[in-house]
């Protein structure tokens, strides 16, 4: 394909799109082709919209009535649906998900919009008790304008995650996207403008991270932060913040861990755990990533996820295989890194290399891998790997089956799996991580479930009622009212 062949997005910004000053090509992960290229954005860019949402803002969005805001949302939701097999090509091309979780991501994006136009509607202050002669209440307030910067896994879902409540508590957005996968971004702001809310609503500027989106972070203009990624940008992110004294949501991941316990069942446990570590890729936040078994189990578990591992359908998303490939080769390879040195000590079970086949040529495979008998030492149990691979290690008593899975920094989610509810209860309360899943595992769950990590996966919530709180602020007012004279 040649330059002039490929499909160029650029920013939108004040409702317009606006003429790029350089390119970034866009792969396709199943081959590696440029097959778009998107606006090289940087600290002019995003100034620009950091002006377009402020002007927006003031003039427009912080005034207009919850109804308004509501409607909008819901208009927006409609869109999205009836954009959805366009979108869901568009996310599969740029990200090489398996075509029917794109379709699933565009519901969960709709989703969204729809569940905040509902939640904003009931979202009040308090009246508070105080004294005789002082009437005191609290105002929810919108921040003004809210910065996002999202990842490549999950793009079209996590933007909608982040602006839909953002937009219906009254503020305006500069979204920035991640360079490897742009493309459902940049659709959604015109989705949103053709919903009708006011050019500046919502900005997206594309970009490298240390440009775009680094810029974005350190912009003063910046009421409120969110970021979803890797822990090491999410603490850059985090300082930028800091200098400007503004709230910051991270979302960074996890190393979650799936505790079974022998009174499992295993014919619900496994196709879910499959599932949790080999949905996209295992480019997941909340994959799960570990499996920490009880010793009486330990080798009929594994065996059959083995089994089931090799079983699965590798190939192009746009094929709709049971898992594609891995964003971009610099993934692929951080993938291949660990399991080279994670092999040597952890036995492998299933996988472990890159695919074999014309159909992978060029695309930025790896099998679906279980590497067995992992220590806590193991580097390959302590990161986030970011890729196909189970950990497994093995326990004998529970209280074990606690340690190990707070060994790592990272407390996002756990999957329990027994057919004791005390002990369901029990680890419930006793793990420090954000969400605890008995007997499943969703790693996008329900919009209305609050979704936050512990530990150093993060701050802040996001989904649910909860994330709504953290788009307003709290503004306290109080009265005299003394008796007439
Ligand atoms: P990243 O953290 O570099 O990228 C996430 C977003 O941050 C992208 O939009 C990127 O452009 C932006 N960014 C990068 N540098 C920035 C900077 N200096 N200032 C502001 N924004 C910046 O993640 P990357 O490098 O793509 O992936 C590396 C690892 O991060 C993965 O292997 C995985 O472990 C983790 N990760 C976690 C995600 C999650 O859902 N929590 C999502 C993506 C990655
Ligand atoms: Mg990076």
């Amino acid at each position: 394909m040649s330059e002039a062949d490929l499909t160029e997005y650029t920013a939108v910004i004040a409702g317009k799109k606006v003429p790029a000053a350089g390119w970034i090509d866009v792969l396709d992960p199943s081959n590696g082709r440029p097959f778009a290229r998107v606006a090289r954005c940087g600290e002019a860019e995003v100034a620009d919209a950091v002006d377009a949402a402020r002007y927006t803002y003031e003039s427009v969005w912080r005034l207009a009535p919850v109804a308004e805001r509501s409607g909008a949302c819901r208009r927006i939701a409609t869109a999205i649906r009836s954009a959805r097999s366009e979108l869901a090509t568009l996310e599969t091309l740029d990200t090489g998900k398996p075509l029917r979780q794109s379709l699933v991501d565009a519901d969960v994006a709709a989703r969204y919009f729809d569940f905040y136009a509902g939640v904003v509607e009931a979202l009040g202050g308090e009246t508070i008790l105080h004294q005789a002669d002082r009437f005191a209440f609290t105002l929810r307030e919108p921040y003004g304008v809210c910065g996002h910067i999202i990842p490549w896994n999950y793009p079209l879902q996590i933007a909608a995650r982040t602006v839909a409540p953002a937009l219906a508590a009254g503020n305006c957005c500069v979204l920035k996207p991640a360079e490897d996968a742009p493309l459902t971004s940049l659709r959604l702001a015109e989705i949103v403008l053709e919903a009708g809310l006011p050019p500046g609503a919502l900005n997206v500027v594309p970009g490298y991270g240390e440009e775009a989106g680094a810029a974005l972070a350190a912009h003063p203009g910046v009421d409120r932060l969110a970021f979803t990624g890797s822990r090491e940008i999410g603490e850059a992110v985090m300082s930028a913040a800091a200098r400007n004294i503004v709230p910051v949501t991270l979302e960074l991941g996890g190393k979650s861990p799936h505790i079974v316990l022998p009174d499992f069942d295993a014919a619900r446990a496994v196709p879910l755990i499959v599932d949790s570590i080999t949905e996209h890729a295992g480019q997941n936040c909340s994959a799960g990533s570990r499996l920490l078994v009880h010793r009486s189990v330990h080798e009929e578990l594994v065996a059959e996820l083995a089994a089931a591992f090799r079983a699965l359908r590798v190939g192009p998303g746009i094929a709709d295989p049971d898992m594609g490939p891995l964003i971009s080769a610099k993934q692929r390879d951080r993938v291949l890194g660990y399991l080279a040195e994670g092999a040597g000590d952890g036995v492998l079970r299933a996988g472990g290399a890159v695919p074999e086949g014309e159909v992978y040529a060029g695309g930025f495979y790896v099998e679906p891998t279980i590497l067995d008998h992992v220590k806590p030492w193991h580097r390959v149990f302590n990161e986030e790997i970011f890729g196909p691979v189970l950990c497994v290690s093995v326990f004998d008593e529970l209280d074990e089956a606690v340690e190990l899975a707070e060994h790592t920094t990272y407390g996002l989610a756990a999957g329990v799996w027994t057919s004791d509810v005390t002990t369901a209860h029990w680890l419930a309360q006793r793990l420090r991580v954000g969400q605890v899943f008995v007997n499943n595992y969703s790693a996008a769950g329900g919009v209305e479930l609050p979704f936050g990590g512990y530990r150093r996966s993060g701050i802040g919530v996001e989904k649910g009622v909860e994330a709504l709180r953290e788009y307003t602020r709290c503004k306290t007012v109080t009265i005299h009212t003394p008796a007439p004279a």
